[in-house]
């Protein structure tokens, strides 16, 4: 009959020592999940912050009548190569009234529909932009009039420099953006 040996005392000398390094396993990896998660965060600021911006001449404001609405196209300053005729765009320029703190007033939207982004149409006779894709309708002060548009048209920061009115450019339109803003 086979005996079984004693293994006698186990050494314990390296215990602090193996601790002490997967303590600093732990805290290295800890930085790195980190950093992974983080850094991504920290490059959308910095990069939100460096988002080009280009204004875009659309003509003297006298060129605009009060109570007009317009299309008015351009390219896109921003294009990018692979952009093709995406990069001709235009806006929807209402010149409102005059008051008399503020001779320049303008409503701009962008042509694309709140809906899925199809250019919507300007139809003086009735006063109403509508989408042919799937019947969205808006007023002409751009807010939803029906249809499937969770919003109204979407606004773009304009300026008057020189007699002369700007929008800004690139715009895409996303659900974040406000109702309208002027700068
Ligand atoms: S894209 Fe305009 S209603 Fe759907």
């Amino acid at each position: 009959m086979e005996s079984m040996t004693d293994p006698g005392p186990v050494s314990t000398d390296d215990s602090p020592r193996r601790r002490r390094f997967f303590r600093w396993v732990t805290y290295a990896l800890g930085g790195l999940a980190t950093a992974v998660v983080g850094l991504p965060f920290v490059g959308y600021l910095v990069g939100a912050k460096r988002a080009p911006k280009a204004w875009v001449n659309l003509g003297r404001v006298d060129d605009f009548s009060a109570g007009e609405t317009r299309l008015v196209t351009f390219d896109n300053p921003l294009r990018q190569p692979w952009d093709g005729m995406a990069a001709h765009t235009g806006v929807y320029v209402r010149r409102e009234e005059p008051t008399d703190g503020e001779p320049d007033r303008f409503l701009i939207f962008a042509v694309n529909c709140a809906h899925l982004g199809c250019p919507v149409a300007w139809f003086p006779q009735s006063g109403l932009f509508m989408c042919p894709c799937h019947g969205g309708v808006y007023y002409a002060n751009g807010e939803r009039a029906s249809g499937p548009p969770p919003r109204g048209l979407f606004a773009c920061d304009w300026r008057v420099r020189g007699g002369r009115l700007e929008v800004q450019a690139p715009h895409y339109p996303t659900l974040q953006d406000t109702e309208k803003h002027s700068v």
